[in-house]
């Protein structure tokens, strides 16, 4: 079975094609992603109005290539695209795009959930994760842990109850000067920085609690940054850099492990853009190991929004005989455990 994935909820245009792997899971055939970053850097942030006009100039030339590369329309079984949450202008240019060529082949397509999306990253690798796990899904608009007994099924078990991480860590990057979105600059130039050189607060550390609060580390790393006597550059700002990274990492991992233990299940999925940052990464994989648990950490270049995780969704959908009705309209809030 082959299936086109397309995403176009926020400011990545991107399509993919997805067939089966040797050992019955999704496998990627092609993978193309146009970035609007430069479009949007000016103003530090996505701006909704471009990123549809991005979105619409760009599709075409991205689906085109995406299936070119994938074999052609011919071999096509479905299409599947993300339908929410997101920005409404801009999944709408996604999913007109897919109803459209749904209808012109003859094929099935099915409307899929992004966040289910950035889980089925984990889909495309060699050995996938087993279930039942925790998976905790980290981006520019979330900060969730949910407890996955089985493919297509998330029972909420913690949330930010304010920021994102990827939001706390574009918003300080931005007061830092570093540029949009703030995250990936903010891992590289903590490579050569001391993670506990700053004292940056950790929210909600009540071992009860599974919610997670970044606006007061925002917070108080933003007033550091304008009280600092020094200027924030060299060896300081990667100090900075590395200690945010840090107070991050360990209250995710550290909350993630706590659910996983107190839930039984053997291990945690990470996903999401900021699935990317490699102290995140790093320290998931140990911690885990020390409490005799596993994680899974995407491929980076899958963290991030792309169309082959929303293939991958797909494909995992379609494989379960279901597709979308018509009428079905796109969601800018879609909790993932309310997929009906
Ligand atoms: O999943 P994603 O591409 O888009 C959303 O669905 O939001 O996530 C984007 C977020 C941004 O906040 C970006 O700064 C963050 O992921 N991000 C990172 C890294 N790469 C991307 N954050 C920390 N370290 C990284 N290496
Ligand atoms: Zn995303």
């Amino acid at each position: 079975m082959k299936i086109l994935g397309i995403e176009t909820s926020c400011d990545e245009t991107a399509a993919a094609v997805v067939t089966d792997s040797p050992k019955g899971g999704p496998a990627i055939v092609s993978n193309v992603i146009y970035s609007q970053v430069k479009a949007h850097a000016p103003f530090g942030g996505v701006v909704p109005e471009i990123a549809s006009r991005e979105h619409v100039n760009r599709i075409v030339g991205v689906v085109e290539q995406a299936v070119e590369e994938g074999g052609g329309f011919d071999e096509l079984d479905g299409i599947a695209v993300t339908s929410g949450p997101g920005l409404v202008g801009c999944l709408l240019v996604g999913v007109q795009m897919a109803k459209g060529l749904a209808i012109a082949r003859g094929l099935p397509w099915l409307g899929i959930n992004h966040l289910e999306g950035h889980l089925c990253a984990s889909l495309l690798a060699d050995e996938p994760p087993e279930y039942p796990h925790l998976a905790l899904v980290v981006s520019g608009g979330h900060t969730h842990l949910y407890h996955v007994p089985e493919f297509g099924v998330y029972h909420l078990i913690g949330r930010t109850l304010d920021d994102a991480a990827g939001e706390a860590f574009d918003k300080v990057a931005k007061v830092l000067g570093l540029g949009y979105p703030g995250g990936i600059h903010v891992d590289r130039l903590a490579q050569t920085g001391d993670g506990k050189a700053f004292a940056l607060p950790r929210g909600l550390p009540d071992k009860k609690v599974f919610d997670f609060s970044f606006s007061g580390l925002k917070t108080k790393s933003i007033e550091m940054i304008r009280n600092s006597e020094q200027p924030m550059q060299g060896q300081r700002l990667a100090d900075f850099c590395a200690s945010l990274q840090e107070a991050i990492a360990d209250v995710l991992t550290k909350k993630a492990i706590l659910a996983a233990k107190k839930l039984g299940v053997g291990g945690i999925v990470l996903a999401g853009g900021v699935a990317a940052n490699s102290r995140l990464r790093s320290l998931l994989e140990e911690r885990t190991r020390n409490h005799g648990l596993w994680s899974f950490s995407p491929p980076r270049p899958l963290c991030t929004d792309n169309g082959a995780m929303i293939a991958a969704a797909g494909w995992s959908r379609f494989q379960l005989g279901q597709k979308t009705a018509w009428d079905t309209k796109v969601r800018s809030r879609w909790p993932l455990d309310d997929l009906s």
